[in-house]
């Protein structure tokens, strides 16, 4: 037996096992190889036959090819073991997922979206104003000066901070405060909507929070009377509500406005039966309104001779809760889950 042929044995024997598949394959292998009458076994038998020059170069020659083979068994039997773990990390794509918590929109922004849409069909331009007011703005130049008893209507929060003037800043307590600041920016005619938060130091209930949304919508254009004002709640209200709503309109007095309006809308909680929110009347005051008054139109450097204008204030805050049928304004201001997931 010749060394060259030891060698075509050891190929033989390593090509079958890199492409042996199992344990079972592989032990095989093993057996028709190192077993006890292996080709290789045989081989070593046969050493003391050999011719004792050659004894030596023979012996080392196949102790090493028997040490290779042993090995490379071995490495091939950790590489199956490997495989076979993998696969045992298999995928149940029948098992249920775990459901994301996903987050749904404030009721309270989606009826903002719904109102602003109306407005902009209407021609409205949405504008957006500062939180934190002057006294001017919000008070002065809507024809509520100093020690106006319309400001006690309005229980304002004063900051530690001063305007230009010297006054301390407030937040504001109405969006209307946006009426002349919009004014002073572009010239009429105009359609404009401000949406926005107000503040007021008032008693929770209800119908009534420290914070809330007003929408403020005002025009100026040549022409302008109460029926314009009249046509255009009448058409927003029953965009919102649906035409089976009824309205009511009162005078009311606003400094910055003549004549002011109040807007009343059948309660559609308690279907006017009478309830916490409609205060047992069965009707809702909704949106506030007026014809602009002269001097409001003055400080926005505008003519009230050439032009006039109305405006209106959306409660918004109750115009979800009238829509969605909750009767209490602090629902929606609770930053609960629970209550918002109801909304998806
Ligand atoms: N700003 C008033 C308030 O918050 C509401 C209001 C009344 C707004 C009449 C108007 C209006 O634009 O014309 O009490």
């Amino acid at each position: 037996m010749e060394t060259e042929e030891i060698l075509n044995l050891k190929n033989e024997a390593f090509a079958q096992i890199t492409t042996a598949q199992t344990k079972e394959e592989l032990e095989n292998i093993r057996v028709a190889y190192l077993g006890k009458n292996g080709k290789i076994t045989n081989l070593i038998k046969k050493i003391k036959n050999i011719t004792p020059e050659k004894r030596n170069k023979y012996g080392r020659t196949i102790n090493s090819t028997k040490q290779n083979i042993e090995n490379l068994l071995f490495e091939r039997k950790q590489q199956i073991i490997e495989e076979l773990e993998k696969k045992e990390e298999w995928f149940d794509l029948t098992i249920p997922g775990i459901k994301p918590q996903i987050g749904s929109k404030h009721p309270l922004l989606e009826t903002l979206k719904e109102v602003e849409n109306i407005f902009r069909y209407l021609g409205y331009q949405v504008a957006e104003g500062p939180e934190i007011e002057t006294d001017y703005y919000n008070f002065e130049a809507l024809n509520i000066p100093q020690d106006h008893p319309a400001r006690d209507m309005q229980m304002t929060f004063y900051l530690n901070l001063k305007d230009e003037k010297g006054n301390p800043k407030i937040l504001r307590t109405q969006t209307s405060a946006m009426q002349v600041r919009v004014m002073e920016q572009i010239r009429p005619p105009f359609r404009v909507l401000v949406p926005g938060r107000n503040f007021r130091y008032e008693q929770v209930d209800a119908s009534h929070g420290f914070e809330f949304w007003q929408v403020e919508g005002f025009v100026v254009d040549k022409d302008i009377s109460l029926t314009d004002l009249f046509g255009t709640i009448d058409f927003v209200l029953r965009e919102l509500f649906g035409e089976n709503i009824k309205l009511r309109f009162a005078t009311t007095n606003f400094p910055f406005v003549e004549p002011g309006v109040d807007t009343y809308m059948s309660c559609t909680i308690c279907n006017q039966k009478g309830c916490p929110f409609c205060k047992n009347t069965g009707w809702s005051e909704i949106m506030p309104a007026g014809i602009i008054h002269p001097n409001v139109l003055r400080r926005g450097k505008i003519d009230p001779e050439k032009w006039g204008g109305f405006a209106f204030a959306i409660g918004l805050s109750r115009i979800v809760n009238l829509k969605y049928r909750i009767s209490d304004l602090r629902t929606l201001n609770t930053p609960d889950i629970r209550i918002l997931s109801q909304f998806k």
